[in-house]
């Protein structure tokens, strides 16, 4: 980790992190952004590995679920990415002593890589894999989301 110090360092001391510090509300409002399209994220996630599961929606091709939510998704992985940054600039000494924020950006990159890699070539195809499979790839996708929400809230806690 300590040759990511002068990134945290550089981080802490910008002018957007110095705005967020020197008021009281701006954390506390911009949180409230992260935690809303968070919301969104996990709705998306959760409906399309229910329909992976075929538990819901079982007419529809897992494709076309897949491509209804895509905007959701796309859009609210955004919002909590550019809120997430502002959040950790106002406090990156905080979170570079931080097991737990150190835990939420690994699962956020594992959760990132296997969305847009493995998971996402199974959801575009039109041949389903066999339901023992999908269950297993929702879990997977469950596991890691849960993890980067789980070391968000540990943040505060830990
Ligand atoms: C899908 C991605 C993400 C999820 C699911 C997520 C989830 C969360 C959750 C659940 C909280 C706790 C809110 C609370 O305790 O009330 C949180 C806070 C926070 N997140 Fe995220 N987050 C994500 C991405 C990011 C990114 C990319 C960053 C920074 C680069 C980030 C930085 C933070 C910071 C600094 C806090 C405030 C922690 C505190 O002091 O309490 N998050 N996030």
């Amino acid at each position: 980790m300590h040759y990511l110090l002068p990134f945290f360092k550089w981080s802490d001391s910008t002018w957007l992190a110095e705005t967020i510090r020197g008021s009281r509300l701006y954390f506390p409002i911009i949180e409230t952004f992260h935690l809303l399209a968070l919301t969104l994220l996990f709705g998306a996630i959760l409906m399309l590995n229910l329909r992976l599961c075929r538990l819901v929606m079982k007419d529809l091709p897992v494709r076309q679920v897949a491509s209804d939510l895509s905007p959701w998704l796309s859009w609210s992985l955004a919002i909590i990415l550019v809120s997430g940054f502002m959040l950790f600039s106002s406090e990156a000494m905080k979170c570079y002593a931080s097991v737990p924020f150190q835990a939420k950006m690994l699962f956020l990159f594992a959760a990132m890589a296997y969305h847009f890699t493995i998971y996402r070539k199974v959801t575009n195809t039109d041949r389903e894999p066999k339901p023992v499979w999908s269950v297993a790839l929702a879990l997977i996708s469950v596991v890691l989301w849960l993890g980067v929400g789980l070391g968000g809230r540990g943040i505060g806690f830990l």
